[in-house]
C-alpha cells in the first residue's frame, strides 16, 4: 500500500499570491512522489466560525477549486474533494468525540488565539470547540502519514497525533497511523502595505486579478522603506518587491538587483517595472486557464463529485475498520 498525504483548505474564496506560492506549491511539488494524494475543501471547518456567511461557501468553493486547478493541482492524480460530501468524515468526528478529553481542546492554541481575534460571538459554538477533532476525522481517515500544512497548524497536527494514540490504545488496536506535518520552506510574502500578504488585510495580489490591476498593484506596494530617495541604497531582502522577484526572477538576474538595490543604481520605479514584467508573463497562462475553468463551472463541480465518490471509498473502509475495532467485530450491519 502506498503512503498517503492529505491537506485542507477552507473555502475563503480566490486566493492570493500568499497562498499560491505557500501552500499551493508545496501540494504541487508532491505530485511526482509516490503517495496517494488527497485535497479537500473544509467547508464544515468554515461552518465553526462563519455559519452566518454560509451562503457564499459554494461560490467561494469553485473560486478556490478554479485557482488549484489553474495553478496545477491535477484531478487525474491528486483526488480533490469537499469536505461535506463525504460523510464519513463526520461520523468518524462523532466517533472521536466520545473519547476526546475536552481540556485537550481547550488547551489547543488556535482555541484561544481565535476567540481573541474573532470574538465570543462567533466562536462560542459547540462545533468551533471540536474543529481539532474534525481536522484529525479529516486526516486519519485517509490514513495519511504526511499532512503538508503552514506552520499554524502543527498544533492541530500534535492533537491528532495525540487522539490516534488514545483512540488505538481504547480499542487495543492499532487502527490509525500518527501523521507528520510536512514543513517545506514557504517564500516569505509581502502584501502591499508591507505586512504579511493577507485577505483580511486587503493588501493582496490574486491570480483573479487582471495584467492592469497587478501592474497597479505593484506600483503602489511598499518598498523598503530606507530608499527615500533613489540615491539611498537599501537592502533588497527586507523589500515585498524583492520577495516577488525571489519567485518570478531569474536567479542571475536577482542578484544583479540585489547589488544595484545596495548601491543605489536601481531606483523603485525600474525594479518594480522588471518585476511586472515577468510576473506577468508567469501569471498569464495561469489566469487564462482560470477564466476558461469558470467559464464551465459544471466541469469543477464534476471533478469534486467524482473526486467525494473516490475519497469516500477509502473513507468508509477505514470507518468500517473502526466500528469492527469499538464493537469487537460483532457491529449490527
Ligand atoms: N485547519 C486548516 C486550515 O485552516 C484546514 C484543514 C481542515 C486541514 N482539515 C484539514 C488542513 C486536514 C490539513 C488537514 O488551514
Amino acid at each position: 500500500m502506498k503512503n498517503s498525504v492529505l491537506s485542507g483548505m477552507r473555502p475563503t474564496g480566490k486566493l492570493h499570491l500568499g497562498n499560491l506560492y505557500g501552500a499551493l506549491a508545496n501540494w504541487i511539488k508532491l505530485q511526482d512522489e509516490e503517495y496517494d494524494r488527497f485535497y479537500f475543501v473544509a467547508d464544515w471547518h468554515a461552518l465553526t466560525t462563519g455559519f452566518n456567511e454560509s451562503k457564499e461557501i459554494p461560490d467561494n468553493t469553485i473560486e478556490m477549486v478554479a485557482d488549484w486547478l489553474a495553478f496545477g493541482l491535477d484531478h487525474e492524480k491528486d483526488t480533490i474533494f469537499v469536505q461535506s460530501l463525504v460523510k464519513e468524515h463526520a461520523e468518524l468526528f462523532l466517533l472521536l468525540s466520545m473519547i476526546t478529553p475536552v481540556g485537550w481542546l481547550e488547551r489547543v492554541p488556535s482555541y484561544k488565539d481565535q476567540i481573541a481575534q474573532l470574538g465570543k460571538s462567533k466562536t462560542s459554538n459547540y462545533g468551533f470547540l471540536g474543529y481539532p477533532v474534525l481536522m484529525a476525522a479529516d486526516i486519519i481517515i485517509y490514513k495519511a502519514s504526511f499532512v503538508p500544512v503552514g506552520i499554524d497548524q502543527v498544533a492541530h497536527l500534535e492533537f491528532t497525533r495525540e487522539l490516534v494514540r488514545h483512540f488505538n490504545n481504547n480499542v487495543e488496536k492499532e487502527v490509525f497511523v500518527e501523521p507528520k506535518p510536512l514543513l517545506t520552506e514557504v517564500p516569505k510574502i509581502l502584501g502591499l502595505d508591507g505586512r504579511k500578504m493577507s485577505k483580511s488585510y486587503d493588501n493582496a495580489i490574486y491570480l483573479s486579478d487582471t495584467k492592469e490591476e497587478t501592474d497597479k498593484k505593484l506600483r503602489v506596494m511598499f518598498t523598503d522603506p530606507r530608499r527615500k530617495r533613489k540615491t539611498d541604497p537599501g537592502v533588497a531582502e527586507e523589500c515585498g518587491i524583492f520577495m516577488l522577484h525571489k519567485i518570478f526572477t531569474e536567479k542571475d538576474k536577482q542578484e544583479e538587483i540585489k547589488q544595484a538595490c545596495a548601491n543605489a543604481t536601481i531606483g523603485c520605479v525600474e525594479c518594480k517595472k522588471m518585476l511586472s514584467k515577468n510576473l506577468n508573463d508567469k501569471l498569464e497562462p495561469v489566469r487564462q486557464k482560470r477564466e476558461e475553468l469558470l467559464n464551465k463551472q459544471d466541469s469543477i463541480k464534476e471533478i469534486l463529485i467524482e473526486g467525494s465518490k473516490k475519497a469516500q471509498k477509502v473513507a468508509k473502509n477505514t470507518l468500517d475498520e473502526v466500528k469492527d475495532a469499538i464493537f469487537s467485530n460483532r457491529r449490527i450491519g
